[in-house]
């Protein structure tokens, strides 16, 4: 397997270009489902979980055309939903990306019928569901479990527009049912919906389609169904836990880097937490300057929470930057469970962190040095590049996968900006071991 080798010790400076949102992206390619009109959608990153998706899609019988964005820029996806073959979502494809649930709703509402694989779990914990059915079935589906799938269908022809009152708030749960009430007959109420800035966007793309949407980013979301949708244009939003990730490499290398087309409102919480620890973070035209002088870091605590609160898919990119902090931090997951699993492997680059529970007291040390390190999922993999920039000697990252899934051009983009990175192919990495 490849690996990404990293030599640390070099500051950031220069230029680099934010791509567009993974999670908007995936979610507003599964809306394509709901026209029988092409859906277009611009700043598309190129992604292994936007290959996935599209491969899913097509598998539905969606016809998708890809142009090449400018230089550096996102591909151009046309999505033509006009034959659908399946409405099955197999299992050797969901399982790869959980976001594939993200099907559900739209093929129940358009087709009246839809059965889907159940994710099952992952890495950072076991992540259900049941609050994507129970809204489903909020809205007069039938919805069972049989043999690992969820077949749900509409007995009365077409889902009823209704009120979903999700118990605590799922990102995945609120799209998976904002797209089936754009379909659905009258007004559905969500209570207690997501107010990420990817659900925003998905907002703006089914009002692009004909649907009535109010409150898009609060958490009462209301959306008038129509019997049909139409095609639309439109561009996904810049990346924000991307922007994070390398605000913190700059925290963590030190610098001055102008990340190109990132909007910091985006991640608001995210840029106050960086600014108290001491990162100077400025919009500039075109994007977000952010710079670190000669010393580290201060040490500062944070919680993990729904959006606007700090993002957990920046946490531990968060921790890497604490490890090389002055002082001490304290670090609290709230959303997933089991989202500590980078620790070990900072650890093994010399971090000092101890884990209790939901939290880990991360104590800052002067220097990391170098070490193998092992990828666990998409998130941590990225926080163990950002440490072997700040460590002595070469850190190798193995199963890079996980960064493909969701880093469009990590390696170019950070070595742009002067970092010593680079990616090493399977057969010298192993040759070289
Ligand atoms: C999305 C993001 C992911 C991010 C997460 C939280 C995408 C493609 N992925 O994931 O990167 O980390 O939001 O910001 O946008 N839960 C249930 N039952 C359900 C649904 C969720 O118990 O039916 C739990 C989950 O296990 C988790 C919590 O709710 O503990 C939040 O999950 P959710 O917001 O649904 O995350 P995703 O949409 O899967």
């Amino acid at each position: 397997m490849d690996q990404i080798r990293v030599h640390g010790g070099r500051p950031l400076h220069g230029r680099l270009p934010i791509s567009g949102a993974k999670n908007a992206a995936l979610p507003l390619m599964a809306a394509g489902l709901l026209s029988a009109e092409p859906v277009r959608l611009a700043n598309v990153p190129r992604l292994a979980d936007i290959a996935s998706m599209a491969n899913l899609l097509r598998q539905h019988g969606v016809r998708i055309d890809r142009a090449d964005g400018p230089d550096g820029g996102g591909d151009t996806l046309t999505l033509s939903a006009e034959e659908i073959v399946s409405t099955v979502a197999p299992y050797d494809l969901v399982r790869k990306m959980r976001a594939s649930v993200l099907v559900l709703g739209p093929l129940l509402a358009r087709f009246g019928e839809a059965t889907v694989s159940l994710p099952g779990g992952c890495a950072i914990g076991n992540r259900p569901v049941d609050l994507h059915l129970k809204g489903l079935a909020d809205l007069g589906a039938e919805v069972e479990i049989e043999n690992g799938y969820i077949k749900a269908s509409t007995p009365g022809g077409r889902l009823q527009g209704g009120r979903v009152a999700f118990p605590f708030v799922s990102v995945g749960a609120t799209e998976n049912l904002m797209m089936a009430a754009a379909l659905a007959a009258g007004e559905t109420e969500l209570v207690n919906a997501a107010r990420e800035p990817e659900i925003v966007d998905l907002a703006r793309l089914l009002t692009a389609m004909g649907a009535t949407i109010e409150g898009a980013g609060t958490d009462t979301v209301r959306i008038q169904g129509r019997e049909t949708l139409s095609g639309a244009v439109h561009r996904v939003i810049p990346d924000r836990i991307e922007t994070g990730t390398y605000a913190i490499a700059v925290g963590i290398a030190g610098g001055e880097v102008v990340l190109e087309g990132a909007d910091g409102g985006l991640i608001a919480s995210a840029v106050d937490t960086l600014a108290d620890a001491g990162l100077r973070i400025e919009e500039v035209e075109g994007g977000l300057l952010v710079a670190r002088g000669p010393d580290p870091v201060i040490g500062v605590d944070m919680m993990t929470e729904p959006y606007p609160g700090f993002p957990t898919d920046l946490q531990a990119q968060y921790m890497a930057l604490m490890t090389v902090s002055r002082g001490a931090s304290m670090i609290t997951e709230t959303i997933f469970e089991n989202r500590f699993m980078h620790v070990p492997e900072l650890g093994r680059m010399g971090a000092n962190i101890n884990v209790h529970h939901a939290s880990a007291m991360v104590r800052g040390v002067p220097q990391l040095t170098g070490a193998p390190v092992m990828a666990t999922d998409l998130r941590a993999s990225v926080s163990l590049v950002l440490a072997g920039l700040a460590a002595t000697g070469t850190t190798m990252v193995n199963r890079v996968y996980h960064l493909d899934r969701g880093y469009d051009r990590l390696v170019e983009k950070l070595s742009a900006c002067g970092a010593a990175i680079e990616r090493v192919p399977s057969e010298r990495a192993a040759a070289e071991e």
